[in-house]
């Protein structure tokens, strides 16, 4: 049975994993690293772990042969470490603090947690090898949290509100509506409900919709600082990518910057005359004043917390 590659792993990306980077030293010295979210556990005793590696990797051959290997967990802040060892032809290690662990393989500073191994076995898996590494020391950090992917996006783990305890006693003084947090959260959650049904209509995704306006925007860009500025690893981007170009909706130029086609161009504008009017009868009922106020309070947030959009 063969099915469609994109929608097979939209499928998979409903399982929710944490993002690591495996990294090795090759036998003339050479440092390297891949992002991998097929890390999994396999045995307390002895204690076992596996990832697998696509036979397509550049460095598939140092992995089969290597004899030890650390699994750097990365932290909730490092997004950035795991597009960068998610690309191919760049220097992973010019710009990133690491310490030598087993075997000279380099151990990511703040991951939130390390595992250092020694190859176990390899076994063939498709077009993967499956990696087992035997951990013979491993780190992790008390404090913050891990990078989530899911969906095919990076996430932020929280705990499900039915884990979290209850304050019985002051749980109806209605504090929790003056929370920003809460405000903020109850306000997007309610807002794309009510507009990413319309997008439908002209037969777009949330995904689409992200990338067509972003380009509509701020004009063409790399596809690696688009796949930032969505918050999508590049590869899943590539997928969007794939599926607007076959509609002949983007395109690349010569320098493979994504750009829009003229369809893509109207398109986008449609969709934000879409949004423009979907926001101003949303904000009909308030005070003009209070609107700047609130747009104008929101983009000081913003840049107080250092987040460039
Ligand atoms: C979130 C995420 C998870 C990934 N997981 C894996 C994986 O488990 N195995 C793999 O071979 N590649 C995985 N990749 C892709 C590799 O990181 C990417 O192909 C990288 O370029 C391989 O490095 P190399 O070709 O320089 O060896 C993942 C990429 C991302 C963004």
């Amino acid at each position: 049975m063969s099915f469609d590659a994109r929608d097979f792993r939209r499928a998979l990306g409903k399982f929710a994993t944490g993002v690591t980077v495996i990294t090795t030293r090759g036998s003339d010295g050479e440092n390297f690293g891949v992002t991998a979210s097929s890390f999994n556990t396999v045995s307390m005793d002895p204690p076992l772990i596996l990832w697998s590696i696509d036979k397509g990797a550049y460095s598939l051959a140092t992995y089969r042969d290597a004899e030890h290997f650390v699994v750097n967990v990365l932290a909730n802040d490092q997004i950035e470490i795991s597009n960068l060892f998610a690309s191919r032809g760049v220097d992973k290690f010019s710009d990133i603090a690491v310490e030598e662990g087993i075997g000279g393989s380099a151990k990511v500073k703040d991951a939130a947690a390390q595992f250092e191994c020694r190859t176990w076995k390899v076994y063939e898996g498709g077009d993967h090898l499956i990696i087992i590494g035997e951990v013979v020391d491993y780190a992790y950090r008390e404090e913050g949290s891990a990078l989530v992917f899911h969906n095919g996006r990076y996430s932020v783990p929280e705990p499900h509100p039915m884990v979290l305890p209850v304050d019985e006693q002051s749980a109806l003084d209605g504090r929790l509506g003056k929370h920003l947090l809460y405000l903020m959260r109850q306000a997007l959650v309610a807002y794309r409900g009510d507009f990413y049904p319309r997008l439908g209509s002209l037969g777009i995704n949330e995904k689409e919709w992200r990338v067509l306006t972003l380009l509509a925007d701020r004009g063409d860009m790399e596809a690696a600082l688009l796949a930032q500025r969505v918050a999508q690893p590049l590869k899943d981007l590539e997928d969007t990518l794939t599926g607007l170009q076959e509609r002949a909706l983007v395109g690349k130029d010569e320098n493979e910057h994504v750009q829009l086609s003229e369809e893509g161009k109207s398109l986008a504008l449609r969709l934000l005359a879409m949004a423009d009017d979907h926001e101003k009868r949303l904000l009909e009922e308030m005070n003009p004043d209070e609107v700047r106020t609130l747009k104008a309070g929101l983009g000081r947030l913003v840049d107080r917390l250092g987040t460039s959009l």
